[in-house]
């Protein structure tokens, strides 16, 4: 059972794009027009949502369906295309029990009926790894990212899943952006948030590659917090998807697109989902934000 009390209104131009498609882990050929210049070698990974089905259960926001992972491997003008479903907890648990059972973005999982009263509750809002949204690169290795606290490392060449990073094992952030920047020596620059007392909108910056413990492994260790902007409402922090940075500065922009934490409390207890939290007000007005990528110091 998937609660949703939004009607869903096909659009036939979007119909592809919320259809779920059968996984291809092996590579095929790929029929190409034109030549491909002999200098374009490598691997172009793309990410989004392939499964919008479990059981009778079905996903009521594109955001929603599982993460399929593309592959399109360039090779002296031969393409070839492989994909893979990312095992994510919440593919994995989905499979098991043939229906929804981890809340996303638009879809709320109905709890477990076996389940007590407050394992019911909490079931409804764990984050998920459903990490559907772009591949991103930390200390040289490849992930797969959503805009929760959890990330999927991923093998590039065979697409397979590894191990769940949680970023609030690292450093004091519950979510991160799904697209990172990167500098000329291999440091990631991400963003992120934290609350507790305040909210903050925190600048994250992940070392360049080094030494590693182990080959096969995630690595996040090095990671900082260099900055922390204190939302200005701190009860109606602005959500962001994205930031800028140049040669020496991030450019945040907070604008009047609103997360609403008193109805994020409310909606808890009523069991919506997510996405009806966010508002926008435009009686807020558009703050752009100027960090020193060097000093982490707000100009
Ligand atoms: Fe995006």
């Amino acid at each position: 059972m998937v609660h949703s009390t939004t009607p869903i209104v096909w659009l036939e131009s979007i119909e592809p794009l919320v259809r779920s498609v059968e996984e291809t882990p092996d590579p095929i050929p790929t029929t190409i027009t034109g030549t491909i210049p002999s200098w374009i070698n490598g691997s172009f990974l793309r990410n989004g949502p392939g499964k919008f089905e479990f059981g009778k259960d079905r996903y009521t926001h594109w955001f929603d369906g599982m993460a399929m992972m593309h592959r399109f491997h360039i090779c002296e003008g031969n393409v070839t295309y492989s994909s893979r479903f990312l095992r994510s907890d919440s593919y994995i648990s989905n499979s098991e029990k043939n229906r929804i059972v981890v809340s996303e973005f638009g879809t709320l999982a109905m709890p477990d009926p076996c389940k007590n009263i407050f394992a019911r509750f909490f079931s409804r809002f764990q984050a998920t790894d459903n990490a559907s949204v772009n591949f991103v690169k930390y200390k040289g290795d490849y992930y797969v990212s959503t805009e929760t606290n959890y990330m999927r490392r991923v093998d590039p060449q065979s697409l397979e899943t590894k191990e769940k990073v949680d970023w609030s094992q690292y450093i004091a952030v519950n979510s991160a952006t799904a697209h990172p920047h990167y500098d000329r020596e291999g440091a990631t620059y991400n963003m992120g948030n934290s609350y507790g007392k305040s909210f903050f909108y925190n600048v994250i910056r992940v070392p360049p590659p080094g030494e590693k413990a182990t080959e096969d492994s995630a690595d996040l260790d090095g990671a900082k917090v260099i900055c922390s902007i204190r939302a200005a409402e701190p009860r109606k922090p602005s959500y962001f998807h994205s930031f800028v940075m140049s040669e020496n500065y991030i450019v945040f922009i907070e604008q009047p697109i609103k997360l609403d934490l008193l109805k994020f409390m409310l909606y808890r207890i009523q069991g919506k989902s997510f996405h009806k939290v966010m508002t926008w007000d435009p009686q807020y007005e558009t703050i752009f934000h100027l960090v020193d990528r060097h000093t982490g110091k707000v100009g």
